[in-house]
């Protein structure tokens, strides 16, 4: 139950009248801008951050999206307060009924209560899976990007990549540790569906100050990506450069890499910028790992070679673990991860890496040399690393 004081054009004053704003409310829409008001529509979302329950509150001005997350017990006066100020149409969802509200022209407020008939199994379904980004929770940005609509439903064609990007951000989110400031860099990030949600997790839902950064080959890419920031004022903070990644030196100050899908060598050349630049964090999801496949021949893992498939899984694996291992050398505690089903994509593991001492592993090294030089072949991170 809340006050809402509103001015009657009718009755030429300032009048107030109860309004009945139910508990557990899951979702939201505000809309039906009052003349004056900067913002022209508004989204409630309920949210899990660090464990707790709470309701997520979006504006969107022409331009900009704000972004601001609520306690239970703190939503009336929000609610109500955008009732008297910016809005005069209102629907909540609960559980169980859709409640929905009207300012009228007469300056009458109208509200009326139906059964909710929504699917609850689907909207739960991905509460199940524990995904960071429920249905429902709008990431302006992915609207903008095709993945979801506006109301926050995904896209049935863009269903896998939302499954990985979640997942990638839960892995990033289970091995940061009380972050306040981050600076980041996703190379190869192509589309970036996968930069704007890191962006918009860990400044709107974590409140960590992160400065971002979009790297990749692509020039047009690159320009809309820069587009939908500056929409939606991200833009001093998440900026998307052309310019491939071997030849990118302009921030030395990096805390964390992340990279998905970075083709054949690009996720090396990536790996080497972390490793100079002691970056504290790596998430790497390599792809077409072709490099090493072209080096084997009769001569060197015939075992493997003389079966196509065999050959090409082989190759990737081994220069996955060369990578890890070369990571490990370099005091990053290092796992590998499979992060996806092979189902929802076969190029499916993770390598994480977090720096936690300078020392170097000299073992380690001895073993990575011995392989390289029994099979007679070479690696690009190696090199780079090794071979300078
Ligand atoms: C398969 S896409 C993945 C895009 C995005 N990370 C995603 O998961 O949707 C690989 C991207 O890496 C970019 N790329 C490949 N080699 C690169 C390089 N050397 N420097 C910068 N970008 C590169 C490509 O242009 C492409 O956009």
């Amino acid at each position: 139950m809340g006050s809402l004081y509103f001015d009657n054009p009718f009755l030429k004053g300032r009048y107030f009248m109860d309004i009945n704003i139910p508990n557990n409310i899951l979702k939201g829409s505000l809309s039906g801008p009052k003349k004056n008001s900067e913002i022209k529509k508004g989204k409630i979302s309920r949210i899990t951050n660090k464990g707790e329950n709470l309701i997520q509150v979006s504006l969107f001005t022409e331009k900009q999206a704000f972004h601001k997350n609520y306690k239970d017990e703190e939503i009336n006066n929000v609610i109500i307060d955008l009732l008297e100020n910016n809005f005069n149409n209102l629907e909540l969802f609960t559980k169980d009924f859709v409640y929905g509200y009207r300012i009228s022209s007469k300056g009458k407020v109208l509200s009326n209560k139906r059964k909710n008939e929504t699917n609850f199994a689907e909207l739960n379904h991905n509460k199940e899976k524990k995904y960071l980004l429920e249905e429902g929770m709008v990431v302006p940005a992915l609207v903008d990007l095709g993945v979801m609509t506006s109301e926050g439903k995904v896209v049935k064609a863009k269903y896998d990549k939302f499954k990985q990007i979640n997942r990638f951000l839960e892995i990033i989110n289970d091995s940061i540790k009380n972050e306040k400031k981050l600076k980041i860099i996703d190379f190869g990030c192509g589309k970036s569906y996968l930069t704007f949600v890191l962006y918009y997790y860990l400044h709107f839902v974590k409140n960590i100050d992160c400065e971002i950064i979009g790297l990749d080959l692509k020039e047009d890419v690159i320009k809309h990506c820069n587009e939908i920031s500056k929409k939606y004022g991200y833009d001093d903070k998440l900026i998307f450069y052309g310019g491939s990644i071997e030849d990118f030196k302009e921030r030395k100050d990096i805390d964390m890499i992340v990279t998905l899908h970075a083709c054949d060598t690009a996720t090396d050349y990536a790996l080497h910028y972390a490793i100079e630049m002691k970056c504290r964090y790596i998430f790497s999801v390599p792809c077409c790992q072709k490099e090493i496949n072209m080096q084997l021949d009769s001569k060197n893992e015939h075992l493997f070679n003389k079966f196509g498939i065999l050959k090409e899984r082989y190759s990737a694996l081994l220069t996955d673990a060369l990578r890890a291992n070369i990571l490990q050398y370099y005091g990053y505690k290092t796992q590998v991860l499979e992060f996806v089903d092979f189902d929802a994509s076969p190029k499916n593991l993770l390598i994480r890496a977090i720096l936690t001492n300078n020392t170097f592993n000299e073992k380690v090294k001895e073993e990575i040399d011995e392989i390289i030089k029994r099979l007679g072949i070479t690696q690009t991170l190696y090199k780079l690393q090794f071979e300078k």
